[in-house]
């Protein structure tokens, strides 16, 4: 496809909103590196309008499909590691075998978006008018694109998320339907399913639409779906804990400002919170599990819907995205047990208890990383500036003090220290939403911007069906056995 061929294949497909005037006439770029001529293509277009995030796209894709085939063409037979039978055993930790293009994660210096850390998104994306923190529109801009967006940019972005937000009523009813009892997570997981009804990517499949272009249908489920989450979402929040009324969508407003709304909270505080919030906790490299259940279900070319409702079931385990539930579960049983003022000693004492009943300390350890996660830093600044006084944010940091020398004691954890779980659930209790078996459900709305992007690019590239292989205990002993 050629160039000006893309664009005008860009002007037809994409879904077009009447909004905003462009502030800016030119795009700024992260790493990007562009011949002379089409720079100088998309400078003269964007005199006009800024370009949508699908238009953007398809100019990228001929470019990024090129450079994977160089890539795989000069370094293809070269090897990423040994893989070894303990590696096999244990989970498979340590082997390299996926390809995410969103963001990669250093054990020491933590995730990075595109090559922004947290703390070089919350400088340099855009935040709403009064806010300063960065737009969760632009996170997924910036991994969709690997480019910083203007606010125009994202301005438009969030428009077309409004505007795409309202979820069929079958789909309504169906959790209405649900009993209070059943797990949000369960809930939520169950309404992404039956939003696959509307499937454009499965309906194309079945007319038979050509591979190469699998990935534009990827793409308006993966809108739609970012799209309709707050009004699922929201749905299951106001049903389970308040009168099950739910408020409209503001067609001029942010994704997080929408999504604060339909919760049932103005605190402007709150919305930022959730800027934030929905920011960081979107992705984290590809082979975390809900991240990798994604890519695994999508490669047999499920839809994204039911992709990310698999994705959402893996973030739903005690060990994954539930930890955040777990602590501020415990912390809270910490607070009844030893008081809110408790001292050092006594919280070391309550640690090692949890240690010598069996159970892990949540929030604390890691499979990657091997410092204090920075999602958990961001998330210690914005409760530094925004509620230094709240009691429940000094007992982590009282606990930050503290839970990494014990674990560093008792020998087992190979990162004793605080992960993103360890704060967050402090924070949404400052603000009323105490509800600690919805706060999955939160960080399930973010985690959808990091693998809904990547599972565009995973069809924009024609990645294959998943297929790693497996042995028997039998067979790894007769392998080494015969070669002893
Ligand atoms: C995140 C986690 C699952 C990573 O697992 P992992 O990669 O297997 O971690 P390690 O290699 O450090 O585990 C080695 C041992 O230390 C234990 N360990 C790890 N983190 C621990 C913690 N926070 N408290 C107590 N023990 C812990 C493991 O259970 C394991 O014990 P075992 O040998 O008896 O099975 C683990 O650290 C954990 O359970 N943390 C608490 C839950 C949590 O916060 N999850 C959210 C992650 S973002």
């Amino acid at each position: 496809m050629t160039f000006l061929h893309s664009i005008s294949r860009a002007s037809f497909n994409s879904f077009k909103i009447v909004a905003f005037k462009p502030l800016s006439t030119t795009l700024p770029l992260t790493r990007q590196i562009y011949p002379a001529t089409i720079t100088g293509a998309i400078r003269c277009l964007h005199a006009s309008k800024p370009k949508t995030l699908k238009e953007r796209l398809e100019e990228l894709i001929p470019q990024k499909q090129e450079e994977v085939k160089q890539v795989k063409k000069e370094h293809g037979a070269k090897s990423l590691g040994n893989v070894t039978v303990d590696m096999a055993y244990g989970g498979m930790r340590g082997i390299k075998g996926l390809i995410w293009e969103g963001s990669v994660l250093d054990p020491e210096e933590g995730i990075e978006f595109k090559n922004l850390t947290i703390s070089e998104c919350r400088q340099k994306l855009p935040a709403a008018d009064g806010g300063e923190e960065p737009l969760p529109e632009g996170l997924f801009w910036l991994l969709v694109t690997g480019e910083i967006p203007t606010k125009e940019q994202v301005k438009v972005l969030s428009a077309e998320w409004a505007a795409r937000s309202s979820i069929p009523s079958f789909v309504e009813e169906l959790i209405d339907r649900c009993p209070n009892t059943l797990h949000p997570m369960s809930q939520f997981s169950l309404a992404v399913t039956a939003l696959q009804h509307d499937s454009n990517f499965s309906k194309a499949y079945q007319s038979g639409v050509n591979k190469n272009e699998y990935w534009q249908y990827v793409y308006e489920d993966a809108m739609d779906l970012i799209s309709k989450l707050p009004n699922v979402v929201g749905r299951i929040y106001r049903n389970i804990y308040k009168d099950g009324k739910v408020p409209p969508i503001e067609l001029d407003k942010d994704y997080s400002y929408n999504l604060a709304k339909i919760l049932g909270y103005s605190d402007k505080d709150f919305v930022e919170l959730l800027r934030l919030y929905l920011t960081i906790h979107s992705d984290h490299e590809g082979g975390n599990v809900s991240a990798h259940t994604m890519r695994l279900v999508g490669s047999a070319l499920s839809d994204p819907y039911i992709s990310f409702a698999a994705s959402l079931n893996g973030l739903a385990g005690p060990l994954h995205g539930l930890a955040n539930q777990e602590v501020i579960r415990w912390i809270l049983k910490m607070r009844d047990t030893i008081g809110e003022t408790p001292s050092d000693e006594t919280v070391k004492e309550y640690v090692w208890n949890t240690l010598k009943s069996g159970a892990v300390v949540p929030g604390y350890g890691h499979a990657v990383l091997r410092k204090t996660d920075p999602r958990y830093t961001a998330q210690y600044e914005f409760a530094l500036k925004h509620l230094p006084n709240d009691p429940l944010v000094k007992l982590v940091s009282q606990l930050y003090k503290i839970v990494p020398g014990v674990l560093l004691e008792h020998g087992k954890t190979k990162n004793p220290w605080p992960n993103v779980d360890a704060h967050s659930g402090v924070l949404l209790q400052h603000f009323g939403l105490v509800e600690q078996n919805y706060y999955t459900v939160l960080f399930g709305v973010s985690r959808s911007l990091g693998v809904l992007a990547q599972l565009i690019w995973d069809r924009a590239l024609g990645l294959p069906i998943e297929r790693p292989k497996s042995y028997s205990t039998e067979l790894i002993k007769k392998m080494f056995e015969e070669h002893k």
